[in-house]
């Protein structure tokens, strides 16, 4: 009898065991001493969920229940002993509203040199507007803390998060590969200083899609070394539109190369799809890039390059940009700009943009024809093209 009983709970218990294996660790901030009062500092319980589940040797799992949770600056680090780490988010991450706290850090949340790390819901509030008014008054003020940022990582996704009222830049992608974002929303005001949607760099095979991104800078910024980006279904404005560049800051530079924005709208916003570079010398280039089904409601400057970007005319006076720019196609581009050039290609006199293509394209400036402007640009056109190309 005894037997049988120590072999039912032997049986019973290695059930137990292999059925807690399989599923994944989940971590409750709440349970690890994180408290939804939107005051009391979480950051440590924060971070302890991550050490455990980075620590995880099975998929791991943290969650963060509905409530608003105040965090100072964090960052989660890997290499992790898994590469499914999932961070489900019901809730609401709060920054510091004194902007001196995180203002010099760099980044807010920053995950650097993970692999396979999910950020799924939630609303990230950076709490930027103080930041902001100080660098409207003029006086010397921090220069602001990106809200999200991934560094070195590979197999990144975030899906459904908010980031509202960022201090700088909303979400930055630098030096990762095999980035999916989706379903994302940035709320800022059309005046706040730098705050970029998102911002990527030195990263390849990055997709954003079906994103609303409400912005006072670019919607999307894409800098050097960008390879293999893929956007769609994009909602800009107000903000400076989705720009390429500045490119050619540097004279050793890595090229864009591989960039689709497909079925994109800009509504009000400064630019609509631009290339830009510095007017100085550059190995950097931006090739294979096409625009796709883009509606314009009233963009200020719909279809931009611009390679004489020279800031405060610092640095580059008499000097030419050295970025070539090549193969960049914009097809079913249409709506209305609120300003009469709603085409321009302001090229580099020594490296002439080349392969510029225009297809079916109609902008009307008050419900007139528009104007297109070319310097230095060589293209074809086909289909029905207004303004007429000046290429
Ligand atoms: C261009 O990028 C897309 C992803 O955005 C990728 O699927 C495609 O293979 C890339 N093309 C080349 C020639 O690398």
């Amino acid at each position: 009898m005894a037997y049988y009983t120590r072999a039912l709970i032997l049986a019973l218990l290695s059930i137990f065991l292999s059925s807690a294996l399989a599923a994944p660790m989940t971590y409750n901030v709440v349970s690890l001493g994180a408290k939804a009062d939107g005051k009391t500092d979480s950051t440590q319980a924060f971070l302890s969920a991550w050490t455990k589940a980075c620590a995880s040797l099975k998929p791991a799992t943290i969650f963060v229940p509905a409530g608003r949770f105040y965090l100072r600056q964090v960052a989660f680090s890997g290499p992790c002993k898994n590469n499914a780490i999932i961070i489900r988010i019901d809730g609401t991450l709060v920054a510091p509203s004194d902007y001196k706290v995180i203002g010099n850090s760099g980044n807010w949340l920053l995950f650097e040199n993970v692999n396979g790390v999910t950020i799924s819901g939630g609303i990230l509030d950076g709490k930027g507007t103080g930041l902001w008014a100080c660098k409207a008054s003029g006086k010397s003020c921090p220069s602001g803390a990106t809200t999200l940022g991934f560094s070195n990582s590979n197999n990144i996704v975030v899906s459904a998060l908010t980031s509202l009222n960022s201090q700088m830049f909303h979400i930055v992608v630098n030096g990762c590969h095999n980035v999916k974002m989706q379903g994302v929303k940035v709320i800022a005001s059309g005046n706040s200083p730098n705050t970029d949607g998102i911002h990527v760099q030195l990263s390849s095979s990055i997709t954003i899609l079906n994103s609303k991104i409400q912005t006072g800078d670019d919607c999307i910024s894409i800098g050097p070394g960008t390879t293999n980006l893929w956007i769609e279904n994009v909602a800009c404005g107000p903000g400076h539109g989705i720009s390429i560049g500045s490119l050619g800051k540097d004279q050793q530079e890595a090229g864009v190369q591989n960039v689709t924005v497909k079925t994109v709208t800009f509504t009000g916003t400064q630019n609509g799809v631009r290339i830009k570079s510095w007017g100085r010398p550059s190995n950097g280039f931006a090739r294979n890039i096409l625009f796709q089904h883009v509606v314009m409601v009233n963009a200020q400057n719909p279809i931009v390059i611009d390679q004489n970007y020279c800031p405060g005319n610092k640095g580059c006076p008499g000097q030419v940009s050295g970025v070539k720019i090549s193969d960049v196609t914009f097809q079913d581009i249409h709506g209305t700009s609120a300003t009469e050039i709603a085409m321009k290609f302001d090229c580099s006199s020594g490296n002439p943009c080349s392969r510029i293509r225009l297809e079916n394209v109609k902008l009307t400036y008050k419900n007139q024809v528009a104007e297109a402007s070319c310097n230095h640009a060589v293209g074809t056109s086909s289909g029905f093209v207004q303004p007429t190309s000046c290429l």
